[in-house]
Order: C-alpha cells, then sequence, then structure tokens
C-alpha cells in the first residue's frame, strides 16, 4: 500500500509548488484508512529517555507542524513523530515562495518561519488523540514578536506537559531572526534553567515529560563545548542534531536554487550532520542519548549515523525524493545489518565509529 502511495504521490507532489505538495501530501494523509502499523522486528526496539521506542525511525519536526497527522504517520510505520514547532500565539511565518526544492542535490530550502496555527488549536487536536498511543515529541519555540522568548517556552512547556511524550526545545531554527542567540552558553543556561523548573512544577499533574535540546549544525566546536556543558549541567534528556544548516557545500548542482535564503537539509546536509553528531557524542560522554537527523536516505546512511552517536533518527527532506517507503527501507537494512553482524540490538552500535569520524578532516 505504502508503495502504491509512493508511485501514485511522488511524481504528483514534485510537479507541484513545493509547498503545495506539502499541503497535499497531509491532506492525503488525513484519509489514511485506520490500517495496522506494520509490527517491528524486536530488534529495532530502543529505549532511551525513559520511553519505549518500537523502533528507532521519527518523523523529523516542521512536516506536522500543527498536528494534524501523527496518527497516520504512526500507522505508517514511524516509530515516533515530532509535531512543531508550535509557538503560543498562532504565526503566518515568512511570505511565500519559503520552500525550494533543489531536485538534483535531492535537497530542501527553507525558511518557513516558525507558520503554525498556535498552542490552542495544537492543543486541541492533541487532547482529542491523546489516548490513542503512540511516541509524540512536541517541538517547542518563540513567537518572532515575543517581548520575552523564554517566557514563551515556559508557557509551551506547562500547556503541552499533559499530551507530549517528550518536548524538543528548537534553539536552532535559522528562520525567526535572533533564535539561534539563545544557544550561545549564558542564554542558553537560564533557558534550559526555567524549562526544567517548568518540567518540574508540573511533574505531578502531568508525569515526567523528558526534555530534548535541538541544535543547528552549523555551531563550531568551541560552541558546542558550551551547548553540550550547559545541557548536561541542566540536567537535559537528550539532544536533537541537528536543524538545517546556513552553509552552502560548494558541491551543490542547483547554484541558482543555493542562492535562497534559508536552511538547507537532504542529502548535501549528510556529512556535516554526522560530523556534528559524533563531536557531540564524545562530548557527551553517555550523559543522555542522542536523535541524528539530517539527510538520512538509505539505510546504510542510517547506520552510519547511529555509528556516529545516534540511538535514535529522525527523517524529513529524503522523505521528498524517496517516498513513505524510505521508512520501513532503514528499518529493513538495520535489522538485516544487526542479524548479520550477530547483534541482538541497536544499543550495542551506538557510538561505536564517533571516535573516528571526529579525526577526519572536516567535511566541506
Ligand atoms: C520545510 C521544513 C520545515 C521545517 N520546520 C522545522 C520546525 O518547525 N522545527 C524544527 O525543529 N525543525 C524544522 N525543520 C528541520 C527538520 O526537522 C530537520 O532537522 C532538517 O530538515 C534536517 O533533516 P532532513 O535532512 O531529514 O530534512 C524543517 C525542515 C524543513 C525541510
Amino acid at each position: 500500500m505504502i508503495r502504491a502511495f509512493d508511485a501514485f504521490s511522488l511524481p504528483l507532489l514534485r510537479w507541484l509548488d513545493a509547498e503545495d505538495a506539502h499541503r497535499l501530501a497531509i491532506q492525503g494523509l488525513k484519509l489514511l484508512p485506520p490500517i495496522r502499523p506494520p509490527k517491528d522486528d524486536a530488534k529495532l526496539a530502543v529505549r532511551a529517555f525513559g520511553l519505549n521506542f518500537p523502533n528507532p525511525v521519527g518523523m523529523a519536526a516542521g512536516f506536522d507542524k500543527n498536528a494534524e497527522v501523527p496518527d497516520a504517520l504512526l500507522r505508517l510505520g514511524f516509530g515516533f513523530v515530532e509535531i512543531g514547532t508550535v509557538t503560543p500565539r498562532p504565526q503566518a511565518g515568512n511570505p511565500r515562495p519559503r520552500l525550494f526544492r533543489l531536485e538534483r542535490d535531492e535537497a530542501v530550502i527553507n525558511r518557513m518561519g516558525f507558520n503554525n496555527d498556535g498552542a490552542d488549536a495544537v492543543l486541541r487536536r492533541l487532547a482529542a488523540r491523546a489516548n490513542h498511543g503512540g511516541i509524540l515529541g512536541v517541538n517547542v519555540g518563540a513567537n518572532k514578536d515575543s517581548p520575552d522568548r523564554v517566557a514563551d517556552y515556559v508557557k509551551l512547556i506547562e500547556t503541552f506537559a499533559p499530551v507530549a511524550s517528550y518536548f524538543t526545545v528548537n534553539v536552532s531554527s535559522p528562520n525567526t531572526p535572533g533564535l539561534r542567540n539563545l544557544q550561545q552558553a549564558a542564554q542558553l543556561d537560564d533557558l534550559l534553567a526555567k524549562v526544567i523548573d517548568a518540567r518540574e512544577r508540573v511533574r505531578e499533574k502531568a508525569g515526567d515529560t523528558p526534555v530534548l535540546l535541538k541544535i543547528a549544525p552549523d555551531l563550531d566546536l568551541t560552541e558546542l563545548d558550551d551547548v553540550v556543558h550547559v545541557a548536561r549541567s541542566r540536567r537535559v534528556d537528550g539532544m536533537i542534531v541537528a536543524n538545517t544548516t546556513l552553509a552552502r557545500p560548494s558541491s551543490l548542482r542547483e547554484s541558482h536554487r543555493a542562492k535562497e535564503q534559508g536552511g538547507l537539509s537532504g542529502r548535501p546536509l549528510f556529512r556535516l550532520a554526522t560530523r556534528m553528531m559524533a563531536e557531540t557524542y564524545v562530548r557527551a560522554e553517555g550523559a543522555f542519548p542522542l536523535i541524528g537527523v539530517g539527510g538520512i536516505d538509505t539505510g546504510g546512511a542510517a547506520l552510519t549515523r547511529i555509528r556516529a552517536g545516534a540511538s535514535l533518527i529522525q527523517l524529513y527532506s529524503p522523505l521528498v525524493y524517496k517516498g513513505l517507503r524510505l521508512v520501513e527501507d532503514i528499518k529493513r537494512d538495520l535489522a538485516s545489518t544487526l542479524l548479520r553482524t550477530g547483534r541482538e540490538h541497536l544499543s550495542e552500535i551506538v557510538g561505536a565509529d564517533a571516535a573516528a569520524i571526529t579525526a577526519e578532516d572536516w567535511p566541506v
């Protein structure tokens, strides 16, 4: 069924304007019949942040910003779904066009700017599906015109704790001016202290909701030292590496499109995101698990990211080029690698290559 859906939808969606195609994909998923999710190989199960993931392949933030189709995505075989970024108040985002495909590079550039329906509307949708099960992360961010960005994050933690399996504190979108400054040590320390405080305040009624920090791949290594140090000292539960990049690798073939402003994702992000994963893994020293995202478009790429330090992975842009069958393809390849190498669980290979990767030349 997934193959049939891909065969029909991929050529059609690629022919449309990128944002229209995204809208149509969401509408199509709303019509997905209530099929049972495929049963996952027990070897693929991952325990992280106190949660039991049936498989390590998640839908990355930004696809289902408004929580319109999380259950359809779970039924298609994702092990978890991250909705958002959600901001407290609804926000229109940047003017269109703001989403571009770089076909020959299998990449995407976006400058959406946190367009979303706002916390009230998203909360209503999540409350309506609260007992459907599945792991659902809520990615939170600040309104562009907020007078107090830290207060925005705190408010969202308090609002969504009862319906979120985990939170992602997104301080790494390049499309909200100044947001990435929240990655600087002093600001990050203040933000995380208040976010963790908020999580503790609502713990009694909402339970223990893990808080993850999502970072940009464009931090230099001194900045990464600080970020991991602060994340560890504030006892966050994990990190997501990484968001889109402002870099434009010289290898890009669609050089005209590459000039569009915004964050680049998909295949050209793979090497940088893998390197940043390994650098984060060696700095985290096992203090918390990591989620890898950025250009993962085959089972081999997923394996490389896991060996660089990821306990779990997420996908977005590669789905545009490979279709939804990518989820099953990755799971099948990971399971057969474990079988072939006589391993019981993915956790046995997490970070196996991290030190070696950090010794390589910096990817350009
Ligand atoms: C159109 C688009 C919108 C995105 N929106 C968000 C967002 O709202 N919040 C966020 O944390 N990441 C967002 N991302 C980043 C992705 O979650 C992911 O980190 C990045 O695209 C790299 O993964 P990929 O190469 O698999 O796409 C967005 C990405 C794209 C392509």
